[in-house]
């Protein structure tokens, strides 16, 4: 039986702000807490250490408490779990161990596992928190619902606390959401409508946890405090750029079913780096303890936003989300997953204190480390001649830590070249003692430092807040839908984007750097896929690849980046199998513009692929020096190659230069590659070879014209092209179709009228040499993209 503790009546402490701004002002009494989701990882994690916080600070405040895990399970299944959890709670540092003791016993006296399922099981709660009162002759302060369960059952339990679980009159009811508050700007209008059939707004708080953080909820103080410093150089003419980051490490295991549904855009930048944008650029509120003025300062910022659209932002996908989706999801490996799990976007005001100031918000998993900040970095004009390391010469910044990265704890910093910063919050200490770390490209000592006396965790914080009724820092129904009108037709317009693929942690370089020019942003390094889609090939609306027919032989098709995608991965697979039989995997590769998109997407994903063991071979090559810009082997080398870990004996280049001229007969050039190719293929079969296929139909440097049997049972042969450079030397038909696996690939809409050709021409390599393409024991496949095959 649950015991309740009421401790001596001690007026309330203020919990920080002014309580005649509340919405509510505190009356002692006893208080019933209910996280729904009580055994959930959240719970677990943050919420039950909070709570047990509040209970430390409210012990001797005149309230009592009780605690309720409610969930789906049976009470004689959770209940074990949920005393697991709560025996875990630890005490703030100036607690003495006795003491401590003593809370947490009390603490777990105080805790309930119920079931909450049905509508009676809430009726049942209530009727006992009423029980409880009457027979402890407790006055009630108010009842709070934590709903840490997915927003689909929001509506549903917020029904169930209307019907059945409010408290008798004069007590308080407060029921926490946590996100995601929808999913779009509609949705979330939705769900703001179905919960307001229930529950008031005043009664509704929706968590964002970065308001909770130190450094987060000290931006508008801060900027408030300093303002004679800040007022001359807060606005155009003094700051370069605002960036909001978080970066993370981990991946998303674990929580693909949920994920894939939000992706980061969703998951951080639509709420807590879209808060930080605010509270950094709204006007100051004459008072900060008016939810409403903040409120109202905070809506006029998400009106003065320039639309955000597709070019200005930039996605990307860690290498391995594909596959964790496949997995968690269930899905085939056909499945591919386009949600972004890295997002940079660039956002501007349009009013005059900010116009043309770049504000980036970019957020990552599986980045090359964990850190969360704000920077304004300003303009430095000084030109330094002599001394760079003298403190006018360094970036002018103020960074707004919020923790994790090389400094490790929560700071304000300005950099000395700035101005030193107020001092009058005694909740802060200046930091004066540096270890040696560098923040931002400075080190800390150039720095003034300001750090929470004492570090608080923002679950625990916000916690402390909902008890006050301190509503300013959760998220309010207009500010929710107005976050949702940034972000939802940025969202919309990139629904079929492809995201660029990373691989994750150090190696990924300089991959997600991004360039800001005028409004726009985009990817520092172009380097991910080169097709010949006019419209530059990075997005596509519809990215399904079709499986079909073409010419008697099996076709993959769809959009550019998609096949060239599908190619990539069915080549890695003949790769992976043919190691796996023989050790050794011998792949021929054409030249030309065509497969340079593939060479780029193999050299971005070469980590996973068995170079090591990969023999490359040239389908055919232009008699040129391979110095020269048409040799297909420079080509392959600068695009592929020299990208990957390939040994160097693995590379065979053809021998087009000997004797120091180019394919001359004599030389016996296409003989020694074809003594090369019999020394080390086995059978002279390369286990794949990708061809592509000219305007006039040719393939290889096999050109219309010529009988298919011309080089007999040669393998490689010289041969000539109608246009420059005319020599070349090309593997036969012979070789070609003793290949285990042939791909055909064909891209753009410049070879539409190719396609439909050879859609209707029966075999006539003499006139169309790609139809002598035929492998005799292996498989061919057509790759073609939808420009090529649509036109
Ligand atoms: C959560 C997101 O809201 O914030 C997570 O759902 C993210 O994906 C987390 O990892 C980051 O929070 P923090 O406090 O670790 O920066």
């Amino acid at each position: 039986m649950l015991v309740s503790v009421l401790l001596l009546l001690v007026t309330l402490c203020a919990q920080g702000g002014n309580s005649e701004e509340r919405d509510e002002a505190p009356r002692p009494g006893h208080v019933s807490v209910v996280i729904v989701g009580g055994t959930g990882d959240l719970a677990k994690k943050y919420l039950w250490q909070g709570f047990f916080q509040l209970y430390a600070s409210q012990v001797s405040s005149g309230n009592s408490f009780s605690f309720y895990s409610g969930g789906l399970s049976p009470a004689d299944k959770a209940t074990p779990v949920f005393f697991e959890i709560l025996k875990a709670v630890s005490c703030p540092k100036d607690v003495s161990k006795e003491r401590c003791a003593l809370l947490r016993e009390q603490f777990l006296r105080l805790a309930e596992y119920r079931q909450l399922k049905t509508l009676e099981e809430y009726q049942d709660l209530s009727k006992h928190i009423q029980e409880q009162l009457q027979q402890e002759g407790l006055a009630e302060a108010g009842r709070l619902f934590y709903l840490s369960v997915p927003a689909f059952a929001y509506a549903d339990i917020a029904e169930k606390i209307n019907s059945s679980c409010r408290p008798t009159s004069g007590a308080w009811l407060r029921v926490v959401l946590e996100k995601p508050f929808g999913h779009d700007f509609r949705s979330a209008q939705v769900l703001s409508t179905q919960l307001g059939t229930s529950l008031k707004d005043e009664e509704m708080y929706r968590i964002d946890h970065y308001l909770g953080k130190q450094v987060v909820s000290k931006i508008l103080p801060f900027r408030i405090e300093n303002k004679k410093f800040l007022d001359p150089i807060w606005n155009k003419h003094h700051i370069e750029r605002v960036e909001i980051v978080l970066k993370e490490t981990l991946d998303v295991k674990g929580r693909i079913p949920f994920y894939d549904q939000y992706g980061v855009i969703r998951d951080v930048l639509q709420n807590h780096l879209t808060e930080v944008m605010t509270l950094l650029t709204m006007r100051l509120p004459m008072n900060l303890s008016s939810s409403e003025e903040v409120l109202q300062n905070k809506l006029q910022i998400f009106s003065s936003l320039l639309p955000v659209g597709k070019n200005q932002a930039v996605i990307g996908q860690y290498q391995e989300y594909k596959m964790q989706v496949q997995q968690e999801l269930n899905m085939t490996k056909d499945h591919i997953s386009i949600t972004p799990t890295f997002a940079a976007v660039l956002a501007h005001i349009d009013e005059a204190q900010y116009e043309g100031v770049p504000i980036l918000l970019t957020s990552g998993k599986m980045l090359d480390e964990r850190v969360g900040y704000a920077r304004i970095l300003f303009k430095n004009d000084i030109f330094c001649l002599q001394n760079h390391n003298s403190v006018h010469c360094k970036p002018k910044q103020i960074v707004f830590h919020f923790g994790h990265g090389s400094l490790q704890y929560p700071a304000i910093l300005v950099s000395k070249n700035l101005f030193k910063p107020a001092s009058k919050d005694a909740e802060w200490k200046e930091v004066t003692e540096h270890t040696d770390v560098s923040v931002l490209g400075l080190p800390i000592s150039d720095y003034y430092v300001q750090t929470p006396s004492e570090q608080r965790e923002a679950y625990s914080e916000l916690i402390s807040h909902i008890f006050a009724g301190r509503k300013d820092s959760f998220i309010s129904t207009e500010n929710l839908l107005a976050s949702w009108g940034m972000w939802t037709p940025l969202l919309s317009s990139i629904t079929s984007s492809f995201p660029r693929i990373y691989p994750g942690g150090a190696d990924n370089g300089d991959l997600l750097d991004v360039h800001l020019k005028g409004k726009e942003i985009s990817y520092n390094s172009e380097v991910v896929i080169i097709s010949n889609d006019p419209m530059g090939g990075t997005s596509a609306n519809n990215f399904h690849v079709i499986q079909g027919k073409f010419r008697g032989a099996d076709m993959v098709s769809a959009w550019a980046e998609e096949l060239v995608e599908r190619l990539a991965a069915d080549l890695q697979e003949a790769a992976e199998e043919a190691v796996r039989e023989g050790g050794v995997f011998h792949l021929a590769l054409s030249g030309g513009s065509t497969p340079l998109a593939l060479f780029h997407r193999l050299a971005l994903h070469h980590f996973s692929f068995p170079w090591r063991d990969t023999h490359v071979w040239m389908v055919d090559e232009r008699c040129v020096p391979m110095t020269q810009l048409e040799s297909n082997f420079r080509n392959l080398h600068d695009n592929l190659l020299q990208h990957v870990r390939i040994p160097y004996y693995n590379i065979h280049p053809m021998p087009v230069q000997l004797n120091q001229r180019l394919c001359v007969e004599e030389d016996g050039g296409a003989l020694q590659y074809e003594k090369e190719i019999g020394k080390l293929v086995n059978g002279s079969s390369f286990h794949f070879g990708l061809l592509g296929v000219g305007y006039d139909g040719h393939t290889a440097s096999l050109f219309p014209g010529r009988k298919m049997d011309e080089h007999g049972e040669s393998l490689v042969a010289l041969t000539e092209s109608p246009i420059k450079p005319h020599q070349r030397m090309s593997l036969t038909f012979s070789s070609i179709n003793r290949a285990r696996r042939v791909a055909l690939l064909v891209m753009g809409k410049g070879k539409h009228e190719l396609i439909t050709q050879l859609s209707r021409v029966k075999e006539n390599p003499e006139k169309y040499p790609v139809t002598g393409v035929k492998p005799s024991a292996g498989s061919l496949v057509w790759y073609v993209d939808y420009d090529a095959l649509l036109g």
